[in-house]
């Protein structure tokens, strides 16, 4: 079977669909590999790095591809042919197609009877998170975009205090904390700037502060969480509340940066002409939406624009502006599709969720959009308390953030309970137990009674420490468990010393054991994670 990369042709686009890496591990799946002569000159991969790996360099890299591998979707050449009529009949070809608004391309592959799969259309479903096109290109354009901000904004990004004087940090303000803007809030973050975002997802609060940015919110709750974890239309009552929050706002920062998008709908528009108009002259606005509309709206598509002093990009090649990476993530997107359809002996499963969710034509059919899976019915959930204010939530909803809730809501008030009552018989045997039990004569009955409840004490602070931490934070707060586990192992020791083997003997022996356990599987533990940074 012959994979066949051709060159990209319309202007600004620099990435290729293969890099030499990709093309050694398409050869090894028993492919035969074509690359168009200089289609890797943009993203600084030249054609013999790909000669030295086994790939055959073709002028005409259509003829007898049995697979196309693409960036950008096929359109017309400057000599006046269609690069979709070039794919030969009965091809494979996988490359962003968006097909809701390319409806003449998908026809035109449907007649060649292609079998058509888009990149952008791949369900972003955790199984396809290696596939997942859109989260590689988004996270280049989020990074890019700071740099590009960089490049506009008159200073620099972290304070300084110099013998010349004192330089006040960047403000930057992320709108969208998807992958593009955590992204963006991590290379700004990385520079040196006060970093805040907001978004309409709730979910993401977390991320956000984790990066050591501030998450900003309106008064008003509603969620922003559709189906699937992606985001849905707001009420007018709520984009009301969030642009006034944003107004407050434009007065405030230095650099805006806007990634807001809504499956299947146009950009909403969040930074107003009045915004930008009331932001400092010299500040930047950089809008990753462009090419859906612009969050902004003063934006103009592809061009770099100044609006009452404030520079407005509308970029939408970031990811071409870094086509190195951009062209080797997406060639191991490219490369996981096609193992996951089989390597060599490439076949089309419908039944597969990652397939059928890209497919766009097959066998001389449109089968996009893909019918929609039925959700498993999702158990009711029960009423929320009205909340005053939307600040911060619960410890418990943190957890439930990132989908690793270790207890149920109550739980915490569980565990409450169950301290109070301990706690109140180890009191009562102390106060009034010993004489009412007759067991004035037993020391060891009110010592046991005095360690239960330091014991009972250390558990239910020890519950409201740890899961009160954002789950971002265990790592480091595992240091400090191993910590404690030393006090708990030299406390365990001393009952061991001596001791006739009673019950608090055996309690030293439990208490040595895990202590040690915990002790030497933290330092394994985090050993490993420093193995992962060294190169
Ligand atoms: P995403 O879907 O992961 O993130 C979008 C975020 O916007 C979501 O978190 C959503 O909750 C949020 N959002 C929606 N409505 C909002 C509102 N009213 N207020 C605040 N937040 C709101 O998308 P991803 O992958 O991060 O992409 C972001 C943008 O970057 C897209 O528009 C994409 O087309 C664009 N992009 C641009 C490139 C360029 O070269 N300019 C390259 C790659 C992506």
């Amino acid at each position: 079977m012959r994979v066949s990369i051709p060159r990209e042709f319309l202007p600004g686009e620099r990435r290729v669909a293969a890099t030499p890496e990709s093309v050694k591990k398409l050869i090894s799946m028993g492919f035969e590999v074509c690359v168009e002569r200089s289609a890797g000159d943009g993203a600084s991969l030249p054609d013999r790095l790909y000669e030295e790996v086994g790939a055959t360099l073709v002028a005409d890299p259509w003829s007898g591809a049995d697979v196309v591998l693409k960036v950008r979707p096929p359109s017309e050449l400057p000599d006046g042919r269609h690069e979709a009529d070039l794919v030969p009949e009965g091809a494979t070809l996988i490359a962003f197609l968006w097909p809701a608004r390319n409806t003449e391309l998908v026809e035109r592959l449907r007649a060649r009877n292609v079998t058509a799969l888009a990149m952008d259309q791949i369900p972003r479903i955790s199984r396809a998170q290696k596939m997942d096109a859109l989260s590689s290109m988004a996270n280049i354009a989020g990074y890019r975009s700071i740099i590009e901000a960089a490049h506009h904004f008159g200073s620099f990004f972290c304070g300084q205090m110099t013998a010349a004087g004192k330089v006040a940090p960047a403000r930057v303000l992320v709108i969208g904390a998807g992958v593009a803007g955590l992204s963006a809030l991590g290379t700004a973050k990385g520079l040196g700037a006060v970093v805040r975002a907001f978004d309409t997802r709730s979910a993401v609060r977390d991320q956000v502060k984790s990066m050591g940015a501030e998450f900003i919110e309106v008064e008003i709750k509603e969620e922003g969480e559709a189906a699937g974890g992606y985001a849905r239309e707001m009420s007018p009552a709520f984009i009301e509340a969030e642009m006034a929050l944003f107004r407050k706002q434009a007065r405030e920062v230095d650099i805006v940066v806007t990634t807001a998008l809504i499956p299947g709908k146009p950009a909403p528009k969040l930074w107003l002409r009045d915004m930008v108009e009331s932001m400092r002259p010299g500040s930047v606005v950089v809008d990753l939406a462009a090419e859906s509309g612009g969050n902004c709206e003063v934006t103009v598509p592809d061009q770099v624009i100044v609006h009452h002093g404030v520079t407005v990009l509308g970029r939408t090649d970031l990811t071409s502006r870094l086509a190195t990476t951009a062209s080797q993530l997406y060639a191991n997107n490219l490369v996981h599709l096609i193992t996951d359809m089989g390597g060599g002996k490439l076949a089309v499963n419908l039944d597969d969720e990652v397939v059928r969710g890209a497919i766009v034509t097959h066998k001389g059919a449109v089968l996009w959009p893909p019918p929609k899976v039925a959700k498993p019915a999702e158990a009711p959930k029960p009423a929320e308390k009205p909340a005053e204010k939307p600040v911060e939530a619960a410890p418990r909803a943190k957890h439930g953030a990132h989908g690793a809730a270790p207890a149920g809501g109550d739980s915490v008030s569980t565990v409450t309970w169950v301290a109070i009552a301990v706690l109140a018989a180890a009191w009562g045997v102390m106060r009034f137990g010993t004489g009412a039990l007759g067991l004035e004569a037993d020391p060891s009955v009110r010592m046991f009674a005095e360690r239960l409840t330091v014991f009972v004490l250390s558990c239910f602070v020890g519950w409201q420490v740890v899961w009160s931490v954002t789950p971002a934070l265990h790592t480091p707060l595992m240091s400090v468990t191993n910590a404690i586990s030393g006090i708990i192992l030299l406390g365990g020791m001393l009952h061991l010393h001596g001791a006739t083997m009673g019950l608090a003997g055996w309690l030293g022996v439990v208490a040595v054991l895990f202590a040690t356990i915990n002790i030497a599987g933290g330092f394994l533990v985090t050993r490993r994670m420093l193995a992962m940074f060294r190169k």
